[in-house]
């Protein structure tokens, strides 16, 4: 797999990365669980490399930081294909699409992150790409505007999305292969977590990784993050080696408690405890927090819902007297003060 130096709407995969580029698997081999993901990946890119075809369109979709563009980058090494890099906000005009699309070579691997945020207006152009490997263009003004169909290279469009309920219908139907990734257990990320270390190179103990593990919330973005602040602790406090004393001095200065949650989630969770136990809706609650709905729905309240702390019912979220028991409040509803956030 290369990669062609980016202009314009391409970006570049480090751009993409928050830092934990070398930590990013290299292979299939070194991507940690989402078996069945993997499997299915595995098997439809042997079969299109034994066509001599290209891959079909791909959409991956999770929460942030489960390893969609990860697999993306696999899927395009396994392929031996270029992998092209771009996301939907920043293909704001139809003309960025189709130049995109007119500049592939055959058998490239087009990756579009944040797919649903594509503007509408251009993603219908994506349609014809898909599936016809055509792209139609009005050229001219005026009385002489005519439509000319370009055709295209064939390649594979992977596409990720956090949130593939946006996607529209059309555009959805038209990827071959969708996969969704899932939280990873502890124990998976326990390993994510001694892989990393290893290409870190700082010492960790294995029962470090286990309570790392289960502080990172399904989440191997968030494990080795975690795990790069406690080496920064290890480095000044303990010659470099991650113990389990270093993991408990090291997430109590980060706010992280034994569940894994942090500063946001308990705010999150006390609003709720002041509205009442809720049912309270998530504008609301975004506002009692000061954090944004999205960020709120995609990054902690997975956690808390599997957690059992918090409920998504149709009238709104709802604290449970679990999590009332782990913020070391009395169970039952506190009395309702939801008229204060009530706009
Ligand atoms: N299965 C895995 N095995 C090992 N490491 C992983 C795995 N999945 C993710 N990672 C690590 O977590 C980091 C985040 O993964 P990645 O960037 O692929 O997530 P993402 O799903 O694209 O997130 P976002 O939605 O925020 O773009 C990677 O750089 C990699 O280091
Ligand atoms: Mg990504």
């Amino acid at each position: 797999m290369t990669e062609r130096v980016p202009t314009g709407i391409f970006q570049k995969l480090s751009r993409l990365d928050d830092g934990d580029g070398p930590l990013r698997p290299r292979s299939f081999g070194e991507f940690v669980g989402q078996r069945r993901v993997v499997d299915n990946l595995r098997t439809w890119i042997d079969a299109a490399r034994k066509r001599g075809r290209s891959l079909d369109h791909v959409l991956l979709s999770g929460p942030p930081g489960l390893g969609k563009t990860t697999l993306a980058t696999l899927v395009a090494q396994a392929m031996d294909a270029e992998l092209r890099i771009t996301s939907g906000p920043v293909l704001e005009r139809a003309g960025d699409l189709v130049g995109l699309l007119t500049g592939l070579s055959e058998g490239d691997v087009l990756f579009v992150d944040e797919i649903h945020r594509m503007p509408r207006t251009v993603e219908e152009y994506l349609y014809a790409a898909m599936e016809d490997l055509a792209v139609d263009v009005v050229i001219d003004q005026g009385p002489a505007a005519r439509s000319v169909r370009l055709s295209l290279a064939p390649f594979t469009l992977v596409g990720a999305t956090t949130r593939e309920g946006l996607l529209s219908q059309p555009l959805r139907a038209r990827f071959g292969v969708v996969e969704k990734l899932v939280p990873y257990p502890a124990d998976e990320l326990a390993l994510i977590v001694e892989r990393s270390a290893a290409r870190l190179g700082c010492g960790l103990a294995p029962t470090a990784a286990q309570a790392v593990a289960e502080r990172s919330r399904g989440v191997p973005r968030v494990a080795n993050r975690l795990l790069r602040r406690l080496r920064d602790v290890a480095d000044l406090h303990n010659d470099g080696h991650v113990s389990p004393a270093i993991v408990e001095q090291g997430l109590t200065m980060l706010g992280i408690d034994e569940l894994g949650l942090e500063d946001m989630d308990r705010r999150y969770l006390m609003a709720l405890q002041r509205m009442g136990g809720g049912p309270a809706g998530l504008r609301t609650i975004a506002v009692a927090v000061g954090e944004e709905e999205d960020t709120l729905e995609l990054v902690y309240e997975p956690h808390l819902i599997r957690l059992g702390f918090v409920l998504k019912t149709s009238r709104g979220r709802e604290l449970t007297d679990a999590a009332r028991v782990h913020l070391g409040l009395g169970v039952g509803p506190a009395p309702d003060n939801s008229g204060l956030f009530d706009g």
